[in-house]
């Protein structure tokens, strides 16, 4: 036998062991977050996608989705992919030409519905708000009487600039009243306020794993009503998705059947972030993110920082701040990173920076470091912020709220 001719010789790389900070860096931004150490170590198992063990798994992530959605579907999926993916399967799923949606957007990732359906050959309106500012009931219902539509879309929370869709529940019963199905993107609220999916009446329902859930990226969840799944079923001619057809998907979500091979330790690792957000209740997680969120936002404006979204329709998971006149804040997030090893996010295109609260973000130790570390980035780039002042006033509220819990 010819010796193999390999002419392209391999490259010379350095284990990633040895490339990566010893201790890695706080991901204080707009996700991915941390994650606790079980979800870590069910991460890193393998086991059989068809077996029984996974047969297990796949039943408990369906009723621990049930309680994070707040939800009795019965079509609950989870996806191999990001939290775009299980919006392009309600997206795939719900619209095909000649169907009609409205698109509710007010940022990045709002719009990126009306892309979707674009693509997916919908015929697509757009009620847009300027960025910052949240869509309302009363906007919607002016959209609804003029003209009819089949799918409404919304998000509950703008990670890009952090506004809170408040009058979502109002939406959502609107929409209803007028004969439309709802989508809603709760990316980066589940598990971070309170959302109601069977008792608000929303259709369809998604959320990615690597923000309130604390899990590894790459593997999102959805979930679709009685009324949705009617409609997902009776999409005329040939299903263009595969790995995306809700239809398939219920192969092996719902029969345990070979769909695609499931993405194991994403799901392994999702299960433990579902079971450990039952263990602490909704209850208790919601008032940890508001509490914690609420200490931060005190302690950034105690500072002398101002707050970018009003108090009435700021998000509670993503902290959008201002960024003062003359500071580089590209740069004074690469001095938080290289010398606090703590990162938090730029924006798109707006003059703001973003500190997340979803999950494990919210933990007081890395609340003290972010505020102190943004604080002295800033300040190196010539803003004058009293450090003592905001770290003493987020020291305060987190105090009183000890108190306060049993
Ligand atoms: C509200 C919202 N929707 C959708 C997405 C898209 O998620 P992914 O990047 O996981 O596809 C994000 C990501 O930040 C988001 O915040």
């Amino acid at each position: 036998m010819n010796p193999v001719d390999i002419s392209i010789p391999h490259p010379s790389l350095p284990p990633l062991t040895s490339v990566l900070p010893a201790e890695p860096l706080l991901l204080m931004g707009a996700g991915p977050v941390p994650v606790p150490a079980e979800v870590a170590r069910a991460g890193g198992m393998v086991i059989n996608h068809l077996g029984d063990s996974m047969n297990m798994v796949v039943r408990h992530i369906k009723e621990l989705t049930r309680y994070a959605f707040q939800t009795r579907d019965e079509h609950i999926f989870g996806v191999s992919g990001p939290a775009s993916a299980a919006m392009e399967m309600a997206v795939g799923n719900l619209l095909w030409p000649g169907r009609r949606v409205l698109v509710l957007k007010n940022g990045w990732f709002s719009g990126r519905f009306a892309e979707m359906a674009r693509g997916v050959g919908a015929e697509v309106s757009t009620l847009e708000v300027p960025e910052g500012n949240p869509v309302t009931a009363e906007m919607v219902e002016a959209r609804l009487q003029q003209e009819r539509f089949d799918v409404v879309t919304m998000v509950q929370g703008e990670t890009s600039c952090g506004v809170w869709t408040r009058d979502l529940e109002s939406i959502v019963a609107l929409a209803r009243r007028h004969g439309a199905l709802t989508v809603v993107d709760a990316v980066c609220t589940l598990t971070t306020m309170p959302l109601q999916k069977d008792q608000w009446g929303i259709d369809v329902v998604f959320t990615g794993s690597q923000k309130g859930l604390s899990s590894l990226p790459g593997v999102s969840l959805i979930a679709f009503s009685a009324a949705a799944w009617a409609v997902t079923e009776s999409r005329p001619g040939p299903r263009p998705h595969w790995c995306l057809d809700a239809v398939r998907a219920e192969g092996f979500w719902g029969r345990h059947e070979y769909h695609y091979t499931a993405p194991v330790p994403g799901l392994l690792a999702l299960h433990e972030a579902l079971r450990l957000i039952g263990e602490e209740t909704l209850e208790r997680r919601f008032e940890r993110h508001r509490q914690s969120s609420l200490a931060l936002q005190t302690g950034i404006e105690a500072m002398g920082l101002r707050l970018a979204t009003p108090a009435d329709f700021r998000l509670d998971a993503v902290v959008a701040i201002e960024v003062p006149a003359g500071i580089d804040d590209a740069r004074a997030r690469r001095y938080m990173s290289s010398m606090f090893k703590v990162e938090i996010a730029g924006a798109f295109g707006l003059n703001i920076v973003r500190i997340g609260q979803m999950g494990e973000q919210c933990r007081s130790p890395n609340l003290f470091r972010v505020l102190h570390a943004l604080g002295v980035a800033m300040n190196n780039e010539g803003a004058r912020l009293d450090l003592s002042a905001g770290m003493g006033a987020m020291e305060a509220h987190l105090a009183r709220w000890a108190e306060r819990v049993p």
